[in-house]
């Protein structure tokens, strides 16, 4: 469906042309005084320089060209040279009756060409347990791979674990300790190893913070969890071994995590994955001339001149040979263009890492692993602070456990709908369902809170505002979906059906029309949120959609309209609005209860 603005632009533009001007200058905009018109257009004031006369001369024989549309309720032409556009509620009831009929779209065309989009996002690190600083990476990440599907790409999320560094090597010479017994450790032998894990996932996360202390403290430990690494990164079969149990344990507890958090992967490929794929690439760069030894490592330069400040050159390999994060996501560039050939890759990480990136994609460009046609793109998050305007802590100070952090927010959410049904005396909910019903908006409380703010910005992460049921939070977004969903069940229990096929009236009064004018934005806001991976426009969207809403709910009497044709169309108008709604928190990657 053509987007409503466009639709208004074409209608004025016509007459711009067909009193002699450019049509360039028939470009309509939302208004910017809501209390006087819906839209607005200021081509008349640009125009008037180009064909020298007052602005409002135009103006004014626009106006009188828009005499008479069907489109418009009042065209206003207002001193200086501004034209003032109210939408004919006629007009405005059928372009949102036929967003209605496109199921599922609501007026929102798939793209003609659809692209092929990595979605790099979650980048836990193995055998670590996920920490608030994944939690970022893993809401957006979701919520940007489903805009582009919504949108209809191809759009393929991996998780790109840290399985790589020195992590493995410290696991290692930490179990060695513990179990020095263990077949792993026998360089001479040659059988196959044991199906089943030498360890457990708690054991596993009690192994590699051990390690990771001693480290800081011992230097041989520090120095024996080096050589594990590269012995490991080498291909020395038994650490090969250990490293594809650490990786199977770990990713099972991963899967779990993430899974409450309603975001998933398609592809669980880590940074181990990549490294075949170094050594021909590292040859490759040599060969071209562009890898160079320096100070004992090889590099590639980066910096280009029109830098406004210095970026130093990408490191390829350390002297020991060694690979860096920057080789790794070399290499797995090099490997997704041979599984995937994608059109774009968007990686979601802390914006403090947006040097590494640069450099990475420059050295990607330069050397040919991809062409220019390919998009590299980092979305580098801010950071969640806690509400002393610091990184989040738990209240000892310690790095948070996002399972703890989760189950703190599903307690306090537990709280508020208690207390919340005791008030409406909604008593006939089960403790099980209060349970259930606490996760799914606690979730939603979380997921909103970090999308409704722009990526790059640092957030408070403030558990008693994300979980009020008032203002611009997740909980009153499900609360404004479950009123609309109670008061269709009442209509259902006594008309029967709902009027799936019923038409949508004209307004009949300025907050239907409100709704109206909020729902039909629906496809222009989804393409510009694709357009600029920005799921904040979403929240901004369905947080005026439900003001909206609830501005139409409170001014009208719904179940006790007397002309049937009339409340159909009411009724028409909330399955729409709760549609849309459900549409858009899914793209967020959260969801509604029945009720709360
Ligand atoms: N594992 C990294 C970290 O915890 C994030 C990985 C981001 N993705 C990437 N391709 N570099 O910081």
């Amino acid at each position: 469906m053509k987007k409503l603005i466009d639709a208004i632009t074409e209608e004025v533009t016509k007459v711009f042309v067909a009193n002699g001007y450019d049509e360039k200058y028939g470009k309509v905009t939302l208004s910017n005084r809501p209390d006087l018109c819906e839209f607005q257009c200021n081509g008349a004031m640009a125009a008037a320089k180009e064909y020298k006369c007052a602005p409002f001369m135009i103006a004014d024989k626009i106006a009188e060209g828009l005499t008479g549309n069907a489109m418009f309720e009042s065209v206003e032409s207002v001193k200086p040279g501004f034209l003032n556009l109210k939408l004919a509620p006629e007009y405005l009831a059928s372009y949102v009756d036929e967003m209605k009929q496109d199921a599922g779209r609501f007026g929102c065309e798939k793209t003609q060409n659809p692209k092929t989009i990595i979605v790099d996002y979650g980048g836990p690190n193995v055998a670590k347990p996920l920490h608030v600083g994944h939690l970022r990476s893993a809401i957006i990440g979701e919520s940007v791979k489903r805009i582009g599907r919504f949108m209809g790409h191809n759009v393929i999320g991996d998780v790109h674990l840290g399985d790589w560094g020195l992590q493995m090597g410290l696991i290692i010479v930490e179990l060695k300790e513990r179990k020095p017994e263990l077949v792993y450790f026998d360089e001479s032998y040659t059988g196959e190893y044991p199906q089943e894990a030498p360890f457990t996932i708690s054991e596993l996360e009690d192994i590699y913070p051990t390690a990771s202390g001693k480290s800081k403290e011992d230097e041989n430990f520090k120095a024996a969890a080096l050589q594990a690494t590269h012995e490991l990164q080498q291909g020395r079969r038994g650490y090969q071994a250990l490293l594809s149990h650490i990786l199977n344990v770990s990713v099972t507890d991963l899967k779990r995590n993430y899974s409450n958090l309603n975001v998933d992967f398609d592809l669980w490929k880590g940074e181990s994955d990549a490294q075949p794929y170094v050594p021909d690439m590292v040859q490759m760069m040599k060969d071209k001339g562009f890898a160079y030894m320096s100070d004992g490592a090889l590099v590639v330069d980066v910096a280009e001149e029109t830098d406004a400040k210095e970026i130093p050159p990408c490191i390829i390999l350390k002297s020991d040979g060694a690979s860096l994060y920057s080789t790794t996501d070399l290499a797995t560039i090099v490997m997704r263009m041979k599984d995937y050939n994608p059109d774009s890759i968007i990686y979601l990480a802390d914006a403090r890492q947006s040097m590494h990136f640069i450099q990475v994609f420059r050295c990607a460009r330069k050397t040919g692993l991809v062409d220019e046609h390919v998009e590299l793109k980092h979305i580098g998050f801010g950071t969640m602070n806690g509400k002393d305007g610091k990184p989040f802590k738990t209240r000892d100070g310690g790095v948070m456990r996002l399972e703890y952090l989760l189950d703190e927010i599903n307690e306090e959410m537990l709280k508020k709908i208690t207390e919340n049904q005791k008030a409406k005396e909604n008593l006939d909910i089960s403790d099980e369902e209060a349970k259930e019903t606490a996760k799914v908006v606690a979730l939603a409380a979380v997921k909103y809170g970090d999308l409704s703010n722009q990526a790059s910005k640092d957030y408070v992460f403030d558990i008693e505002r994300f979980t009020s049921f008032e203002g611009n939070t997740g909980p009153y977004i499900l609360y404004t979906i479950v009123r609309i969903k109670s008061i269709l069940a009442k209509y259902k229990d006594s008309k029967g059906a709902l009027p799936e096929q019923a038409a949508i009236l004209p307004a009949h009064s300025e907050s239907e029309k409100n709704l109206m004018l909020a729902l039909a934005r629906f496809n222009a806001m989804m393409e510009n949120a694709y357009e600029e991976l920005a799921p904040h426009k979403v929240c901004a969207y369905i947080y005026e959609l439900a003001n909206e809403f609830n501005g139409f709910y409170h001014g009208t009497k719904i179940l006790s309209e007397e002309d049937a044709a009339v409340q159909q169309s009411y009724i028409g108008l909330l399955m729409l609005t709760k549609d849309v709604l459900e549409t858009c928190i899914d793209v967020l990657g959260f969801s509604a209860p029945d009720r709360m």
